[in-house]
């Protein structure tokens, strides 16, 4: 998944995509989310990292809630046309966000997901103080990520080791998120687990990549698919922590854990949007407390 992010789909998708993508032994990883949600009609949720918006007209069309459809690489305007296609311009609003410097009030939402997207991010320490700043209370953040089985003792391992590429690195195991975010005590974890079977789920994935996307990058497809074959279900798999807001309230400071690319000057301010205050934040090599106070000052 890694590996295959930017490749191009046809739009609509042709019928085998639609036919594989949903196989009847099998959830799709935006259901097997959706389950530990509790979403009802009329909530507000962020997709974050929606890339082609398929998974925000799903929760859109399923269960009745407005998304705010978000992602870095795929532009409002080509989403715009599949939400639209989909008759949900109403309840799915496209938005070009990098995911550390959102545009949004704190507490403004009911649910946070992320569909293959998180990891690219949310593995900093510092992320998840951010981010769950911006769900009400009782709110509830979920993630579906590619991970592995367990955490991974010997990197790359062996029976894949051809195939391995570093950014795989950001794949960990269910048990890995769980405690990644209990240790900040911001949440309460009520779910961290493995699809059964999400391998296959990849693996089809990157194959209908290979053949739909597009073709300079075909190769990188064939290549994660044969991974995929060859570890047959041992070490890969979809994870899916969820956890969900306590009575505490998470503390509405803003601040940039890591440099994100369009901004990567090294030592320059950014802004940051908090509500209607905007405020500087400093980079110090790409990593800050969010508690020191000379970040907090007002613009
Ligand atoms: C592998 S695609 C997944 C897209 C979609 N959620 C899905 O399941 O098909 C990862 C997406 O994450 C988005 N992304 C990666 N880094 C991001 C960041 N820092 N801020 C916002 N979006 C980001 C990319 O734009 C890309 O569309």
């Amino acid at each position: 998944m890694a590996h295959t992010h930017s490749f191009t789909l046809p739009t609509p998708f042709p019928r085998p995509f639609r036919a594989r993508v949903a196989p009847p032994e099998g959830l799709r990883p935006s259901e097997w989310l959706s389950q530990g949600l509790e979403l009802t009609p009329g909530m507000r949720v962020l997709d974050l990292g929606c890339g082609k918006v398929l998974s925000s007209i799903f929760l859109a069309k399923e269960f009745g809630v407005t998304v705010w459809a978000a992602d870095y690489w795929i532009k409002p305007n080509e989403n715009m046309e599949r939400i639209e296609q989909a008759g949900l311009s109403a309840s799915v609003s496209p938005l070009s966000v990098e995911a550390h410097a959102l545009p949004f009030s704190e507490r403004s939402f009911d649910a946070i997901v992320s569909f293959d997207a998180y990891h690219y991010f949310g593995t900093d320490d510092l992320y998840l103080g951010y981010i769950s700043s911006f769900l009400k209370l009782g709110g509830r953040l979920g993630i579906v990520v590619p991970g592995t089985r367990e955490e991974l003792s010997v990197i790359p391992p062996p029976h894949v080791a051809r195939y391995w590429v570093w950014d795989f690195c950001s794949f960990h195991s269910s048990s890995w998120w769980r405690r990644h975010w209990e240790k900040t005590a911001l949440l309460e974890v009520e779910t961290a687990d493995t699809l059964t079977d999400g391998w296959k789920r990849w693996l089809e994935w990157n194959e209908l990549c290979a053949q739909f996307g597009q073709q300079n990058l075909a190769h990188l497809a064939h290549r994660e698919a044969e991974m995929l074959r060859v570890d047959d279900g041992r070490t890969f798999g979809f994870t899916r922590p969820i956890a969900k807001t306590g009575k505490r309230l998470i503390p509405c400071k803003r601040w940039a854990t890591v440099s994100p690319p369009s901004f990567s000057q090294g030592g320059s301010p950014i802004r940051a949007i908090s509500g209607s205050k905007i405020l500087h934040v400093r980079f110090l090599a790409g990593r800050l407390h969010p508690f020191e106070p000379t970040l907090h000052r007002p613009h």
